[in-house]
């Protein structure tokens, strides 16, 4: 069981992996991205995450061959022997020496990294976490998966220098868009409320996922502007995502949420996700 990774269907240890000086991606973010999960050699939502990746890539007009992208990720997850992963596939525009207009017909390339992954310990998912506010500084497509994420790095930085576990964006007009890496929901009246998939947001996997189950199991989802003084006020706060999948927040920078404690509904969407997990696991 090793790290482990392919650049353009070159595969070696994670270490050994390189890429051009030239590549856009690193040159001006010109590239997007996916973070998903696998157990052994099952991803966890695949054909979500590479319809998102899809929906990236004709958004930044990358013409990736996304059926070669799969392939390489699958043989990538078999050759680390990870029991548990963490898959990161980037496609940039390609490499060519640094002007801003590419010159056309460049092949994309394609990272993937595969390595072994532990989820947040149970300790962190019952106590809850606090999160930072912060102004919204990011473009105005969040909607597409880029490596543009030098403000989410920044909103992470400053949550880390608070000892939090998330900064929220937040508009001047106190709309409450998601976090840097998850996306946020919360519960007021016992009606959970996240915001609507729009330009503002990443339309986040693991959202997609706890709303269809909270649906699921009777509980009541609506998916519209959400701001600051509703979260102040709310029951309970949750994060979705990939890697958070679903974390409670009992404190908003020095407030409390409810009771200070994780919600019941939180609770259940937690478990609810992990028992969906299993059925959520596609070959890779
Ligand atoms: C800005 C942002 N929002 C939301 C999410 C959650 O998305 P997903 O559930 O697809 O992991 C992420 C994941 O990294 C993210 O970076």
């Amino acid at each position: 069981m090793a790290d482990w990774a392919c650049v353009n269907g070159r595969f070696s240890p994670l270490e050994q992996a390189t890429i051009s000086i030239n590549d856009r991606g690193l040159l001006f973010a010109d590239s997007v991205y996916e973070v998903l999960l696998a157990e052994g050699t099952r991803l966890l939502a695949g054909a979500r995450h590479f319809a998102r990746l899809q929906r990236s890539l004709s958004a930044l007009g990358i013409a990736a061959e996304l059926p070669q992208v799969r392939a390489w990720v699958a043989e990538t997850l078999r050759q680390s022997g990870c029991a548990t992963a963490l898959i990161y596939v980037q496609v940039t525009r390609g490499s060519a020496p640094r002007q801003h207009l590419p010159p056309p017909g460049l092949a994309p390339n394609v990272i993937v990294t595969v390595r072994a992954w532990q989820a947040t310990e149970p300790a962190t998912r019952r106590h809850g976490v606090r999160v930072i506010t912060v102004p919204e500084s990011r473009w105005a497509r969040r909607d597409i998966k880029t490596t543009n994420l030098l403000p989410n790095f920044l909103a992470k930085q400053q949550a880390a220098a608070a000892g939090a576990y998330e900064a929220l964006f937040v508009e001047a007009d106190g709309t409450v868009n998601e976090g840097a890496s998850a996306n946020v929901a919360a519960v007021l009246e016992g009606v959970i409320v996240t915001p609507p998939q729009s330009p503002r947001i990443l339309p986040g996997v693991s959202r997609d996922i706890v709303v269809e189950l909270a649906r699921r199991a009777g509980l009541r989802v609506e998916e519209r502007t959400l701001t600051l003084d509703e979260l102040l006020r709310a029951e309970e706060v949750l994060l979705t995502g990939t890697t958070t999948e679903v974390q409670g927040v009992t404190q908003i920078d020095d407030a409390a949420v409810g009771t200070g404690a994780v919600g019941p509904v939180t609770w259940q969407l937690y478990e609810a996700y992990r028992a969906a997990a299993a059925e959520l696991l596609e070959p890779a």
